[in-house]
């Protein structure tokens, strides 16, 4: 594909996210991961870009300044050629000047679904212990538009996940990563083909209950299966 993104992956931890987008692009998507960015020299997404021949850079973020935190990592983006970027497990904020340059290109996967459970602090399992101490019977990923605030822009996807009785937090992040997974290569998707097209993304379309719920789901009210049925 000739117009083809190249989109720079920015990570944290594990990197299952990064994984999800990577094992995509068998399906050709608009995209092509040219460069995985942590903050943590240990994060074992780099790892898996480095299994995935995918170029890597470590920009440590403690006790530096945005801007020097900026400058590297705007010289990684534009080294490789980075036209978007894929927020994946990335706990830090995005410093102002890189938000400022990729305006509208960059997006982030939440796991709850904003405007609820989100800002600072709402990372990772934090998340999670909120949303089964609050009650909510329902939670999942979003995926957005990534601006100066945590957990603030425009809002391109969610995927409605249970929360069932009993739930554990490790239970319900375990049934939201697996939205995640899927939910977050199709928002690239989306997202890439409408920034190649020279137009606002817009919210993705509402998927049909098949992308919502697969099959065996529907039938019994449980997410843990995960079949690909779409
Ligand atoms: C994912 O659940 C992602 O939504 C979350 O961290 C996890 C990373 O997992 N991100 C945030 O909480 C950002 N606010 P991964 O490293 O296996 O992709």
């Amino acid at each position: 594909m000739a117009d083809r993104l190249t989109a720079a992956v920015f990570a944290s931890g594990g990197g299952s996210n990064l994984q999800a987008l990577l094992d995509h692009q068998s399906l050709d998507p608009p995209w092509r991961v040219g460069l995985v960015v942590s903050d943590r020299e240990d994060a074992g997404a780099l790892e898996r870009a480095a299994q995935a021949g995918v170029a890597t850079v470590w920009v440590p973020t403690r006790e530096r300044g945005p801007d020097d935190v900026a400058r590297d990592t705007l010289a990684a983006l534009r080294g490789a050629g980075v036209d978007v970027i894929f927020l994946a497990g990335y706990m830090k904020l995005v410093p102002e000047a890189v938000v400022r340059a990729y305006r509208g290109k960059i997006l982030n996967i939440h796991p709850a679904l904003l405007p609820s459970f989100g800002g600072k602090g709402m990372y990772g399992m934090h998340v999670h212990r909120a949303v089964v101490a609050s009650g909510a019977r329902i939670t999942g990923p979003t995926v957005h538009l990534v601006d100066e605030e945590y957990d603030r822009g425009p809002i391109v996807a969610q995927w409605p996940v249970p929360v069932l009785p009993g739930d554990t937090p490790e239970d319900v992040a375990r049934r939201v990563l697996e939205a995640e997974h899927r939910l977050y290569p199709r928002a690239a998707d989306h997202v890439c083909r409408a920034i190649a097209g020279g137009e606002e993304p817009g919210p993705l379309p509402w998927p049909d209950t098949r992308f919502s719920m697969n099959e065996h789901e529907r039938n019994t009210g449980d997410q843990r299966s995960g079949s690909e049925d779409e």
